[in-house]
């Protein structure tokens, strides 16, 4: 059994909690939170189904830390904590489960590679969807016709949840360039995973960004260029889109009803016929990637592990060259 434990207590480690308890292999021990009150209820808010009466709370990183009743920590905080919170981790023997994007820039993503390999532990960064059936679909179709491949265009723009609040005049950590926010990072980043797993690592990077009054990007568009095609990534924070993505092979179209949260594949023939590719998805978007996680370090599958690895570190190189070509400054960046 894996002991877990977990910093951030907003729905996404919710969602996770409970994809985590559905493996079996996970078993949630220890809430980080910065108050007490916070942590406790998050525990009673999670699944009645779920033991949470032996959970522990911490309110102290370095006590949470030191603590022995788990080895495995998963974090959901606003991006630019997960760097220093994952180095915590890592230094103190735990293996680390980061939302994505894992770090602000690939210097943070190459320290925190290379301390997990010195102490022996796992790194993981949370992209669930590459580990969902639907995506691995994908992934067979785009193989058996990579001699077809002419290109894609990927749209994920969502209107945030906390853009009202922005509007109203106040400052959420999504858009703060404080906390490494904006549409590349948190949603662009899902059409980067796409793009690095199904079509390797680009040759150029280009991001063109609609910018708010914090300086963080609202939305934007984004040219990865391969060497015989490019892929145009449409993401946005700020409104809602209904496009379909599709991957180009010639006469041939696999469409895809999202980048990010991809529930519907079809293809559309050379005669411009569409005919859905049967697919199943679970409830929970975050399954796939929980068991995946736990088959990994159950049976210390290091050639998955390390393939993962490179998808990540490929991942965070190409969200860093975005925002270097558009000018997009963290100040994370200031840390070099
Ligand atoms: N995979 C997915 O589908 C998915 C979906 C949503 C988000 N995410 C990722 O999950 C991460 C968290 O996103 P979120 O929207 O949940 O972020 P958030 O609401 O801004 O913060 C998450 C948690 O971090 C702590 N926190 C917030 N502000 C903080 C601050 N200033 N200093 C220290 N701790 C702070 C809070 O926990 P306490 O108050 O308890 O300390 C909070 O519950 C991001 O990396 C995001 O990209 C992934």
């Amino acid at each position: 059994m894996i002991n877990l434990a977990i910093i951030g207590t907003s729905w996404i480690t919710q969602q996770f909690i409970e994809a985590a308890d559905e493996t079996k292999s996970f078993k949630l021990t220890r809430v980080y939170s910065r108050t007490e009150a916070k942590a406790q209820t998050f525990i009673d808010g999670l699944s009645k189904e779920l033991d949470s009466s032996s959970v522990k709370i911490s309110t102290d990183l370095d006590k949470f830390f030191a603590s022995e009743d788990f080895d495995t920590v998963y974090i959901a905080s606003p991006n630019a904590l997960h760097f220093a919170q994952a180095r915590q981790a890592i230094e103190s023997g735990k293996n680390v489960i980061v939302e994505k994007p894992s770090t602000s820039t690939i210097r943070e993503y190459t320290i925190l590679d290379t301390l997990a390999h010195e102490k022996g532990v796992y790194f993981f960064e949370a992209a669930r969807q590459i580990h969902e059936p639907i995506f691995k679909k994908i992934q067979a179709y785009v193989d058996a016709n990579r001699e077809q491949l002419t290109g894609a265009t990927l749209s994920y723009m969502k209107y945030s949840s906390k853009m009202d609040s922005f509007l109203a005049g106040n400052k959420p950590n999504i858009f703060n360039p404080k906390f490494s926010g904006g549409a590349l990072y948190d949603l662009g980043v899902y059409a980067v995973y796409d793009s690095i797993v199904l079509f390797g690592a680009p040759n150029k990077v280009d991001y063109e960004p609609e910018l708010l009054s914090t300086g963080i990007d609202g939305s934007g568009s984004l040219t990865l260029k391969y060497d015989k095609f490019d892929v145009n990534i449409i993401v946005g924070k700020t409104k809602n889109s209904y496009m379909p993505s599709e991957i180009y092979f010639g006469k041939k179209t696999l469409l895809m009803d999202s980048a990010g949260d991809i529930t519907k594949i079809s293809e559309a023939n050379a005669d411009k016929q569409i005919s859905v590719i049967p697919t199943t998805k679970s409830d929970n978007p975050m399954d796939s990637e929980a068991v995946e996680f736990a088959r990994i370090m159950n049976e210390n599958d290091t050639a998955t592990y390390d393939k993962l690895s490179s998808y990540a570190r490929r991942v965070n190189r190409v969200l860093e060259q975005a925002r270097t070509s558009a000018g997009l400054v963290f100040e994370a960046d200031k840390e070099k």
